[in-house]
């Protein structure tokens, strides 16, 4: 391809599924949880997104190929007496789908059906709290659905209902009979018929509803709001607790409630569905074209290969750029598994020369993103135009027909389609780093981009790597960065900071592997940090470098804890990395969470 055909191509994004399928949307009203919520959706093998809350009922139903079958409204950090506050589309609320409003969105929707919302600022509750449910309410079967079948475990009971007198019925559970699970006989109701259903859940808000909208009932209450949970029997339900959080015990049954007694869902999402619709969908995009996919030996570049090989076979090439920033044995790694386990072709280029060239001085990490992003992209183009690719006709899915078309396949997942989206209507969250893999491709690029993992979470995509027998060891990878080892070693990046680096990051890996808590932690790795210090090795005083090691816990990588590894996990750490690495006389722990740190130093 000559640069007379270099011209910049619209880079086409989404792939239209083969037939509608039904969805529930989340409508992101800007809290923490919010995408929590399309997770736990999903879990119930039901098909979930988050979208924006300004989104109008018009723009969902523009959606054709989504049947929507319910909208959840968020919870958010507003108060809808804020001037800004955001609304929802009256229109959403008045089109008869299901709606479940959680927290914020309970307040909403009571206030936008003629409700009202006050100010409780001294009745506050934030984190654990017991709702009582209403044993009244459950006369109304329809109202009541959110929740039907739900009762306290044996455990809760005991917690929560045991009698302070401790010899009448102590330590027997004592579920409610009104809400007794299915199955259960006459015969296994305790003789007190009257006794609540108390539930623990997680709240945080600030307002209440003071008064109900027509036609809505209480549910719930608790000890400082009498109003904890609202529905009407045409499906609307309004939740002040977070049910999408674990500390809910019974969140999920209550959401499984909402999908599939209120909203009539069929549970159709499931890891097989997946790939059949992603193989497809694929097919439909690529056609006949030619695709790359760089590999970074990280799970979702693989997975995102593996779905591509299903769908088109050997069109696809893996393509595994030698950065020089790959960490020990990575490059081998990728190659033993790619050619010789699962036969897809792969293509090594070695450009660690042209990559530390670039890198040469450089000291702002956004900068060095920016280099790796761009020098990658060039480099596939390239390897597109050398006939590693025979370019052949291509066709889009738009049925125009272009010649030499190759398409470059990426492991983006959901979160970074959400984060470089930015839903969040609160106050868009500041480019804090630009992810290269979404946020840093150039403008200009020759490749068509094909995202087969665009709109999955990465519990989801594992699933799927195991399903399409990607080594397990594979599968629970931690993540590493498309930048590498650029990104960990603080200020300017040479071959000998690299080797010094490998070296102990090696050694990090390997003693966590050896102390059997590799999946607890969401990711671990060594940081070479721009200091020296004085040390003393045998007689002799040194004056070398300070490796920190960064380990932390984390379910989404959204927000992170600094893992408390055992203190002799770290001493070995640390002796082998002063013994074992040239250039090294100093090891730390970093001791920070997310935020305020970020889990890469850069
Ligand atoms: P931070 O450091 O932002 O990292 O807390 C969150 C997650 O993102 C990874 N990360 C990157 N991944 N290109 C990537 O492909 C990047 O530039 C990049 N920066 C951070 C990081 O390893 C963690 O998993």
């Amino acid at each position: 391809m000559g640069p007379s055909r270099r011209q910049q191509l619209t880079i086409r994004k989404g792939y239209a599924p083969l037939e509608r399928r039904e969805a529930i949307l989340v409508l992101d009203f800007g809290s923490q949880y919010s995408r929590l919520i399309t997770r736990r959706v999903r879990e119930c093998q039901v098909y979930s997104e988050l979208v924006p809350a300004t989104t109008t009922l018009a723009q969902l139903q523009q959606n054709t190929h989504l049947d929507i079958k319910g909208i959840i409204l968020s919870g958010g950090p507003a108060s809808v007496y804020d001037a800004d506050a955001p609304t929802c589309d009256p229109a959403i609320l008045h089109s008869g789908i299901p709606v479940l409003g959680i927290c914020y969105g309970m307040q909403l929707l009571a206030q936008q059906l003629g409700g009202r919302v006050v100010h409780t600022s001294e009745q506050r509750e934030y984190g654990p709290a017991t709702i009582e449910v209403l044993a009244e309410a459950a006369q109304d079967a329809q109202t009541f659905r959110i929740f039907a079948g739900i009762t306290a475990s044996p455990e809760q009971t005991i917690e929560l209902d045991q009698p302070q007198n401790e010899d009448v019925g102590a330590g027997l559970p004592r579920p409610s009979p009104i809400y007794r699970p299915e199955g259960w006989g006459e015969a296994d109701s305790p003789p007190n018929v009257d006794a609540p259903l108390r539930l623990p859940v997680w709240m945080s808000h600030g307002d209440s509803v003071a008064q109900l909208p027509p036609d809505f009932k209480v549910l719930a209450c608790t000890e400082n709001n009498p109003v904890a949970a609202i529905a009407n029997p045409q499906g609307i339900v309004g939740l002040q607790f977070h049910p999408e959080v674990t500390h809910t015990p019974q969140g999920k049954e209550i959401i499984r409630n909402f999908l599939f007694r209120i909203c009539g869902c069929t549970p159709a999402w499931t890891t097989g569905s997946v790939i059949e619709e992603a193989i497809e969908q694929i097919r439909q995009r690529v056609g006949q074209a030619r695709v790359i996919c760089g590999l970074s030996g990280g799970v979702d570049s693989a997975v995102a290969a593996l779905l591509v090989h299903r769908a088109v076979g050997d069109q696809l090439t893996c393509v595994l750029v030698d950065t020089g920033c790959l960490r020990a044995g990575e490059r081998e790694q990728v190659v033993e598994t790619f050619s010789t386990h699962l036969h897809i072709p792969l293509v090594v280029i070695d450009a660690r020369q042209r990559f530390l060239t670039r890198l040469a001085g450089i000291i702002d990490p956004e900068q060095k993103r920016k280099i790796i992003g761009e020098e990658f992209i060039r480099i596939f183009e390239e390897t597109a135009e050398q006939n590693v690719l025979v370019p052949l006709a291509g066709t889009l899915s738009g049925g125009q027909v272009s010649r030499g078309i190759a398409f470059l396949a990426q492991g983006t997942l959901y979160p970074d389609v959400i984060e470089s989206t930015s839903h969040d209507t609160a106050a868009t969250a500041t480019r804090i780093k630009t992810h290269h893999n979404v946020g840093g491709l150039p403008e200009e690029m020759n490749l068509h981009l094909v995202e087969p993992l665009r709109m999955l979470f990465k519990d989801e995509v594992r699933e799927i790597g195991l399903a399409l027998d990607l080594p397990e060891e594979w599968v629970w990878r931690h993540p590493f960065p498309g930048p590498g080892l650029a990104i960990r070693i603080i200020g300017a990046v040479d071959e000998q900071r690299l080797a010094i680096l490998r070296a102990a990051d090696a050694i990090v890996i390997d003693e966590i592997r050896r102390a059997g808590i590799y999946r607890e932690l969401g990711q671990a790795f060594a940081v070479l940090t721009p200091l020296q210090s004085v040390g003393v090795m045998g007689d002799e005083r040194t004056y070398a470098n300070v490796v920190a090691v960064r380990a932390v816990t984390t379910g989404d990588f959204m927000t992170a804890d600094w893992a408390r590894l055992p203190a002799d996990l770290l001493a070995r750490i640390s002796h082998r990395i002063v013994n074992e690495v040239p250039g090294v006389n100093r090891v730390v722990y970093d001791i920070t969470s997310k935020p305020p740190a970020t889990i890469e130093w850069e």
